[in-house]
């Protein structure tokens, strides 16, 4: 099983940086997952909407490499704080370069994160909208991190057991639709043919 994260942020001292820790040691204890990173700070292509695949006659070997790996994959992480109460503009730039074909009726989960009380809940309404479009299966459960300096070590582990039924419940739901789907996607049913 194949899951490709994204991290949603690029500002020096992000806690992006320990969240995606927290999410990648929390999903190696659930046995054969391999989580793929996309960090914008290693992919600096997928900082801007410049030349989307699906809207220019020459991407590039970088975009081209990259659809791949989302189409390759089972389901999808969307790991980021809210801006201004919607999506950081650096997360939904690197989304949009693909077409909704490449992400379609994969699961997605949202693990969202707020230095202040809200637990970026915000972008997760947002996220759930955006995802929507670009074909994906946005779950039910999602994870909002409050007071994420204290929440999530800098190392990567959950400080606080309340939120450890958040992560089971969206864990599952992502394993369980990324089973469901990818057998029948195997099966060739395809819920969005050419
Ligand atoms: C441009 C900007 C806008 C922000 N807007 C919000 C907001 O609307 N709501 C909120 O709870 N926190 C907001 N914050 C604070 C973030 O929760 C906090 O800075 C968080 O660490 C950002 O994630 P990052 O460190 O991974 O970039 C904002 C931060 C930035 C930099």
């Amino acid at each position: 099983m194949k899951v490709v994260l994204f991290v949603g942020s690029v500002r020096p001292g992000r806690m992006a940086e320990r969240v995606a820790k927290m999410v990648r040691n929390y999903i190696s204890q659930w046995g054969d997952i391999e989580v793929i990173t996309f960090d914008p700070l290693e992919k600096s292509h997928l900082t801007e909407v410049r030349e989307p695949v699906h809207f220019s006659s020459n991407p590039s070997e970088n975009l081209l490499t990259d659809q791949e790996t989302i189409e390759n994959a089972d389901g999808f992480i969307v790991v980021c704080s809210e801006y201004n109460r919607s999506i950081p503009p650096v997360c939904s730039a690197m989304m949009c370069n693909f077409p909704p074909k490449s992400y379609a009726a994969k699961p997605v989960v949202f693990v969202n994160y707020s230095l202040g009380q809200y637990g970026g809940v915000s972008a997760t309404m947002n996220l759930r909208q955006f995802c929507t479009e670009l074909s994906m299966i946005p779950l039910q459960a999602s994870i909002n991190l409050p007071l994420v300096n204290k929440t999530v070590s800098e190392d990567g582990h959950l400080e606080d057991a309340t939120y450890e039924r958040q992560m089971e419940r969206a864990f599952s739901q992502l394993l369980w639709y990324a089973r469901v789907m990818r057998k029948a996607r195997i099966e060739g049913d395809d819920p969005f043919p050419a």
